[in-house]
C-alpha cells in the first residue's frame, strides 16, 4: 500500500493517543512518540479497544480498523519525525517541558513541517522562541475525548504564516474534524473560554447552597442541551486540570471570573480529582 501523508504526535497521554487514531482512520501514517514505553502501550491499548468497540457496534469496518491500527507506529525516538508534514505536540502543560520537547522536535523535523501545539492554556506566542520556524507554529487544539469530539480550534499567533493556518485547517478536515479559525490568541480560545466560565458559575451556585451537584447537572443538560452537566464533565476532564486551566486564566488575564472557587480547591487538595481517582464532584460518577 502506498504511504499516506504523515502525522507525528509527540506525547501519548489521553489526548495525544486519541489524536493519533482518527488520523490513522483517515489514511495518515502516524508516528506516536513518547519517552515512556508504558504510556505508549497503555495509550495504544486504550485507543485500540475504542476502535474495536466501533467494529463490534458495526460502525467501523473490520478491515478499515486493522488498516488504521497498522498505520500507527509507536516509539520514543525523535528521528521518527523525519518525513512528517504535520507534528502535534501534546505533552504536559509546562513551559519548560514543552521547550525541551521543541528543541528535540526542531532537531529532527523536516524544514517544511507544521508544528501544532495541543496546549489549551499556552498560546503559541508564549513558546514561539523555542522553535526554529515560528512561521510554521500555532495552536491546534483538540477536545476530550479527542477520538470522538469533532471540534479543532486553529489559533495562529502573530508569528504564524497564513499558509500554515491553511495547512492546519486542511489537516483537521482531512482527519474528519471540524476546524474553526481564531483571528487572534484569546485565553481559553473559544470553547474553553465559554465552558470554564460557565463551570465556575455552576460551582459558585453549589458552593452557595443554591442547588445540588446532581440538580445543577440535570438543569444544564435539560435546559441547555449539554451532553454532560458541568460537574460530570469536570470529573471527566479531571479537577486538577480544571483548576490548572482556571489558575492559568487568572494569571494571564487578571480577570477574577477565572479564579478557582474554594469548593474546587478543596476537592483537589483532598486528592479527589474526578474519574481518574474514582471520585470528584461525584463519588460514583453517572455512567
Ligand atoms: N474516551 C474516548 N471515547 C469515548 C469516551 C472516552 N472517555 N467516552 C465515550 N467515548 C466514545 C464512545 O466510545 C462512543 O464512540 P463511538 O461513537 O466511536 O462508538 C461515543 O463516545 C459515544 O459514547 P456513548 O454512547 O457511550 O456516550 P455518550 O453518547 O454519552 O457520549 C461523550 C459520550 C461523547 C463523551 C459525550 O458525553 C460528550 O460529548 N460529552 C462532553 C464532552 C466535552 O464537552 N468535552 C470537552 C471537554 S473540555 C476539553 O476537552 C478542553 C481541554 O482543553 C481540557
Amino acid at each position: 500500500m502506498p504511504a499516506g501523508p504523515t502525522l507525528a504526535v509527540v506525547g501519548a497521554g489521553v489526548m495525544g493517543s486519541q489524536i493519533a487514531y482518527p488520523a490513522a482512520l483517515h489514511g495518515y501514517d502516524v508516528r506516536l512518540i513518547s519517552r515512556s514505553d508504558d504510556r505508549l502501550r497503555a495509550a495504544s491499548a486504550a485507543s485500540e479497544a475504542l476502535l474495536r468497540r466501533r467494529v463490534d457496534k458495526g460502525t467501523l469496518d473490520v478491515d478499515a480498523c486493522a488498516a488504521a491500527l497498522a498505520r500507527v507506529t509507536l516509539g520514543s525516538a525523535f528521528e521518527a519525525l523525519a518525513g512528517a508534514e504535520m507534528i502535534i505536540e501534546s505533552v504536559a502543560e509546562d513551559r519548560d517541558i514543552k521547550r525541551e520537547v521543541y528543541a528535540r522536535i526542531c532537531e529532527h523535523a523536516d524544514d517544511t513541517a507544521v508544528i501544532g501545539t495541543n496546549s489549551s492554556t499556552l498560546a503559541s506566542s508564549l513558546l514561539e522562541n523555542a522553535v526554529t520556524h515560528p512561521e510554521r507554529f500555532l495552536n491546534i487544539h483538540f477536545f476530550n475525548p479527542a477520538l470522538r469530539m469533532a471540534l479543532v480550534e486553529v489559533v495562529p499567533g502573530p508569528h504564524t504564516a497564513d499558509d500554515t493556518v491553511v495547512r492546519a485547517m486542511d489537516f483537521a478536515r482531512a482527519i474528519g474534524k471540524t476546524p474553526v479559525r481564531l483571528a487572534r490568541e484569546e485565553y481559553g480560545f473559544i470553547a474553553n473560554r465559554i465552558l470554564f466560565i460557565a463551570v465556575q458559575e455552576a460551582m459558585r451556585l453549589v458552593q452557595e447552597g443554591s442547588v445540588s451537584v446532581e440538580d445543577c447537572d440535570l438543569a444544564v443538560r435539560n435546559a441547555l442541551g449539554w451532553p454532560m452537566g458541568p460537574f460530570q464533565l469536570s470529573d471527566l476532564v479531571g479537577l486538577d486540570v480544571v483548576e490548572a486551566i482556571l489558575d492559568e486564566g487568572f494569571r494571564q488575564t487578571g480577570d477574577q471570573r477565572w479564579e478557582p472557587v474554594a469548593l474546587l480547591r478543596d476537592l483537589v487538595a483532598q486528592g479527589r480529582l474526578g474519574k481518574k481517582t474514582g471520585g470528584g464532584f461525584f463519588i460514583n460518577p453517572p455512567q
